[in-house]
């Protein structure tokens, strides 16, 4: 018999995604593997259990119960979107594959090597092109990028496009997008669909030619220093103060100007960057809106709170927290086919999985294995 496959129900606040999809489900099937789905796994994100069922799942659980308090101990392979705490019981060996928050500072990572199973961490696949179709941070951003500008303007009391009408002509609103990665670029082609004047900001020199091809302007601080803001994975690294100080004069200046300001900015593995002060909310006009993408990670305004939307003279700032659950179908749908992937590439043709590759895939996000915390980058947490 196949390796057998068990989809959790998650249990994070806020998370309404699911990790296989009854489209997935059908191919883990065809390939040979044996899924079981916990009842109502799929319910937040639209997908029912009759669906699991008709494509050939076995449906476990009462469909109230958590899947943290479920046993698991039958299975090989354990798919979820985030970690669930507390841990299931799973056999030694299992695989834990998801979103396990590795920088985390709670003991999560001792949990795994405790429990002896591998935990894999999909949010450490390498930015390299043959892993391009398991790139959970790229599938995610994208569709968040999209729906951050849609939540600003549910939240804006005025246009995105201009309208001419026999009462008048309306203004479009100005959008200006901080940190244009994967989920900044999508943010600008959406505003821009929109019909907004869209304007945007990264410390990466090679943003600019991607934030102008989407038909927005570019504003970014002129400095030495921005020829070295990118690491060799395409992220950006922490800057210096003074250009910092550059940095919040340009976005005074800009700001002041905006309806609309989504920001995207993150630096992997630390806080991410403070780039709106309360001085620069407060230059706004009222009825503005900021979406603060980065709220989880600190957040790149001053004031924004995660979960909640702070209102300062007239200007909302919406620090919603887990975007891509605001949009949970089609995140399912690509996270899911993002794992699906990820198997792909893990089993071999016994229908084993083979967890001693040297595949640097495997090794970038394998983070614990036979009671070892076996990730370099983890040793010492
Ligand atoms: P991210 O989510 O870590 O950061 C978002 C954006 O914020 C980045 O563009 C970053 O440069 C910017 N940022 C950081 N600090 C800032 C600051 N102080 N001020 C303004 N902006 C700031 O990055 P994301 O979106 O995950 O990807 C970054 C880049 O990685 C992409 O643009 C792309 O070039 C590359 N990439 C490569 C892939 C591949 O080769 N398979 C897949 C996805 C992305």
């Amino acid at each position: 018999m196949g390796l057998k496959i068990a989809v959790l129900k998650e249990t994070a606040a806020y998370e309404r995604r699911v990790a296989a999809t009854p489209e997935t489900v059908k191919k883990y099937i065809a390939k040979g593997f044996d899924v079981s789905v916990v009842r109502g796994a799929g319910a937040l994100s639209f997908y029912p259990d009759q669906d699991y069922a008709d494509a050939g799942a076995r449906m476990i659980g009462d469909g109230h119960q958590d899947s943290s308090s479920q046993d698991f101990s039958d299975y090989d392979i354990i798919l979820c979107v985030q970690s669930p705490t507390p841990l299931p019981r799973m056999k030694p060996g299992a695989s834990l594959i998801g979103l396990l928050a590795p920088f985390t500072p709670d003991p999560r990572l001792q949990h795994y090597k405790n429990a002896r199973i591998h935990a894999l961490s999909m949010e450490l696949i390498p930015r390299i092109t043959r892993a391009q179709a398991m790139d959970v941070l790229s599938s995610q951003s994208n569709l968040a990028g999209y729906r951050a500008v849609l939540e600003a303007g549910y939240a804006y009391a005025r246009s995105f496009p201009m309208m001419m009408t026999a009462a008048g002509t309306v203004a479009p609103a100005r959008v200006f997008v901080m940190g244009a990665g994967v989920a900044g670029l999508q943010a600008i082609a959406t505003a821009k669909r929109l019909g907004a004047i869209v304007s945007a900001t990264d410390v990466r020199p090679a943003a600019k030619e991607q934030v102008q091809s989407l038909g927005a302007s570019f504003v970014m601080v002129d400095s030495d220093e921005v020829r070295n803001a990118e690491t060799a994975g395409g992220y950006a690294k922490e800057m210096s103060q003074d250009f910092k100080d550059k940095q919040a004069r340009l976005i005074a200046e800009t700001i002041v100007k905006q309806n609309i300001v989504i920001t995207t900015a993150l630096i992997p593995g630390r806080a991410a960057p403070k780039l709106i002060t309360e001085a620069m909310v407060r230059s706004m006009k009222s009825g503005s809106v900021i979406v603060d993408m980065a709220v989880e990670q600190g957040g790149n305004c001053e004031l924004s709170k995660p979960g909640e939307i702070v209102e300062v003279d007239g200007v909302k700032i919406l620090g919603f927290c887990n975007i891509p659950s605001h949009i949970a179908s089609d995140a399912s749908a690509l996270y899911a086919r993002n794992l699906l992937n990820l198997l792909g590439i893990l089993v071999t043709q016994n229908g084993e999985l083979d967890l001693k590759s040297q595949d640097e895939i495997l090794r970038a996000i394998l983070l614990t294995a036979n009671g070892e915390i076996v990730h370099p980058q983890f040793q010492n947490f």
